[in-house]
């Protein structure tokens, strides 16, 4: 126990500059200066590429404790790959986090578990902190495959990690049918494949690493079910879309993390 827990909001390919300083500038406020909710919570934004700089402004100005995380990244540190951002840059304008693996790259970006797992390692090499996403389609749920295939999932993307950086990584446990359609399993559900994840990263890297390791719930995560989920064992917050797109509703969700932490 004594998992801190994590509410990073993806803000996928919403807003534009000032809408995004604005919802920044709103968490930041209403994070002010609460030590017990920045001290039990980690908080953490994750807007697109070109705003990122943005948002960072707004952090430091205020000093505040949100933390920013980037939404995907390449694995090379620099060179001819037109389009792409590398870790270091990443870094170089604030971010300690970045997502990787979320499953609307896999769908339509074609990102494999094998290049997951190559993110996963130049977010390390850069010092940052990689929130590896993971789940299932309705499919492979419907056929009852769902912890085999996101244990698959797992043992790919973390192929090759030591155990601290296994330990210091984020997992995000997303099936793909709850994301962005209000639908959700139950929290029992969703602990059910969080415990496997938990016990997989275990197997791979011992049990400290599977003590330690923070696993968050997404797919239509909100201030009205947060507390479901997080009352679980096995899940350690939320990577959260829709609702986090407005100050009030991520900063709720954030508040209610507190009484778990
Ligand atoms: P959602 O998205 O909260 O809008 O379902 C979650 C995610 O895709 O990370």
């Amino acid at each position: 126990m004594g998992r801190t827990p994590i509410i990073a909001g993806n803000w996928k390919m919403y807003k534009t500059q000032v809408p995004a300083v604005d919802l920044a500038q709103g968490i930041v406020d209403l994070l002010g200066d609460d030590a017990s909710v920045t001290d039990a919570v980690e908080a953490i934004v994750c807007p697109t590429f070109v705003v990122l700089k943005q948002v960072d402004n707004v952090i430091e100005f205020d000093n505040s404790r949100l933390k920013l995380g980037a939404q995907d990244v390449y694995w090379e540190t620099e060179g001819a790959f037109t389009g792409e951002i590398s870790a270091a840059m990443l870094a170089d304008i604030g971010c300690s986090h970045c997502i990787v693996g979320h499953s609307e790259r896999r769908e339509h970006f074609g990102e494999t578990d094998e290049g997951v797992n190559r993110k996963v390692k130049a977010l390390f090499e850069a010092k940052m902190t990689p929130i590896m996403c993971c789940g299932e389609t309705r499919e492979t749920r419907e056929a009852g495959e769902t912890e085999s295939f996101v244990r698959n999932q797992i043992r790919a993307g973390l192929e090759g990690l030591t155990a601290d950086q296994a330990t210091a990584l984020v997992i995000a446990y997303e099936p793909i049918w709850a994301i962005g359609t209000g639908l959700t399993p139950t929290p029992e559900a969703a602990n059910d494949v969080c415990r496997s994840i938990r016990a997989t990263v275990g197997a791979m890297f011992g049990p400290a690493a599977a003590q330690e390791l923070r696993v968050l719930y997404g797919g239509s995560a909100k201030p009205e079910n947060i507390a479901l989920f997080l009352a679980e064992p096995d899940i350690d917050g939320a990577l959260v879309g829709g609702a986090s797109l407005v100050a009030d509703s991520f900063y709720s969700m954030i508040k209610t993390a507190k009484d778990y932490a």
